[in-house]
């Protein structure tokens, strides 16, 4: 499917089929798209944790508020974190990281203090976010992008040390009868001028 075909029939799912699961085949293609996500010299602040087990999806579906629905019925979640423990990540980024790479994070970032340099590795993460809601719309897959989590009851849930839940991904596939399908819902968009130009 071209690009703009799969931006126009992608959309937040607000009812799941909770008889259809996504393989273990897509899984594993999932991971490795999360793994290949892009961010900032490389940074890769993040964890991303799949939860497909029932009891844990339902544990965190009573920490997200008017989503749990969603998590009750949804094949998995993917819970997005950045990193929390900067002394962590600064103490291991050289063995990852190119030497120009190092340089910036050092003399460009971290003169900026704590506070910038975490909201800087939050926007990487969201990148990923961003990016993965179109590639698992490639994939057929629907998908339900959730800022209404409990952050702190998801860290504690998932036992994630070093690292802050910021946003979770629903995936599965929709209820026939989901109201928010583009085909009963036409989509919201602002006008194309308003928000695009060519200069
Ligand atoms: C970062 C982010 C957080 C969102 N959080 C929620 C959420 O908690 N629950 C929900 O049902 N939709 C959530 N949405 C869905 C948006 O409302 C939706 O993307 C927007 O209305 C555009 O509709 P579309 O995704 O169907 O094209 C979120 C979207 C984004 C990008």
């Amino acid at each position: 499917m071209e690009f703009l075909e799969v931006a126009k029939s992608r959309y937040t799912t607000k009812k799941y089929d909770a008889s259809k699961k996504v393989s273990a085949v897509d899984i594993e293609k999932i991971k490795e798209i999360l793994q290949y996500s892009p961010s900032s010299i490389n940074s890769q602040p993040w964890k991303f944790t799949i939860v497909g087990d029932q009891e844990v999806k339902e544990k965190l579906g009573k920490a997200s508020y008017f989503n749990e629905e969603k998590l009750v019925e949804g094949s998995h979640v993917v819970v997005f974190s950045v990193v929390d423990d900067l002394a962590k990540f600064e103490g291991k980024m050289e063995s990852y990281l190119a030497e120009g790479a190092v340089w910036y994070y050092n003399n460009f970032l971290k003169p900026q203090g704590e506070e910038k340099i975490k909201t800087w590795m939050s926007e990487q993460v969201y990148l990923a976010v961003g990016y993965f809601l179109s590639a698992i719309a490639s994939m057929d897959i629907d998908s339900t992008p959730m800022e209404g989590i409990e952050n702190d009851k998801y860290k504690e849930i998932l036992g994630l040390e070093g690292y802050q839940p910021l946003v979770a991904v629903m995936i599965g596939y929709r209820d026939e009868e989901d109201g928010n399908q583009p085909s009963k819902t036409s989509k919201q968009r602002l006008e194309m001028q308003e928000v695009v130009e060519l200069v």
